[in-house]
């Protein structure tokens, strides 16, 4: 009698153990599809691209069979990595597997210059190193910075070309200054 009871008992609690873990992944998927936007970050990783190349803040999105993409944003906003990458509102592009190509609405900042990203991609099989391709120059950077969506912080563009112009007129100088030294 105290055997069965026992193995009842047993049941029971599995019972309750299964029915509680079955519970708490349905709420995570509910929770991953309350975001409107998680599906975008899914076409990033099932091309082996890193989720955080996109910021939190994504509206709505088109991607194409073709590979073809667009996403539009909240608003333009800036994000910090290593470097600070500035998203337009409006992002477009063509994905395929470890890589994005004809980008545009990303610049990053280097040398206190803001550069348009024309192509990321990373090496297949990983080497845990992504490289940014900014016309002159690829910047490689590492993988594990761009694990999740970033927050971003919005700006406006307004400020963004006052600030670019200042900060070209302020290279200008330098460089100016470093030529006549020579
Ligand atoms: C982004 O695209 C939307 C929809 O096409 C458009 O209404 C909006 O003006 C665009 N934003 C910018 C900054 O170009």
């Amino acid at each position: 009698m105290l055997a069965v009871l026992c193995v009842l008992l047993l049941s029971s609690l599995q019972s309750l153990a299964s029915s509680s873990s079955s519970s708490s992944s349905l709420t995570y998927a509910s929770r991953l599809s309350s975001l409107p936007s998680s599906s975008i970050y899914d076409v990033l990783k099932t091309h082996g691209l890193p989720m955080g190349l996109l910021p939190k803040g994504v509206k709505e999105f088109r991607f194409l069979e073709s590979g073809q993409f667009e996403v539009h944003l909240n608003q333009a906003c800036n994000a910090k990595f290593e470097n600070e990458l500035h998203y337009d509102q409006n992002i477009s592009g063509m994905i395929s597997y470890g890589q994005i190509g004809a980008l545009s609405g990303i610049s990053a900042q280097d040398l206190f210059l803001w550069f348009p990203v024309r192509e990321i991609h990373v090496d297949v099989p990983s080497s845990g190193i992504i490289y940014f391709d900014v016309g002159v120059v690829s910047k490689q950077f590492s993988l594990s910075l761009f694990e999740t969506p970033p927050d971003c912080m919005a700006v406006s563009s307004d400020n963004l070309e006052e600030l670019v112009s200042e900060m070209v007129s302020e290279i200008k100088s330098e460089v100016l200054e470093d030529w006549i030294d020579q």
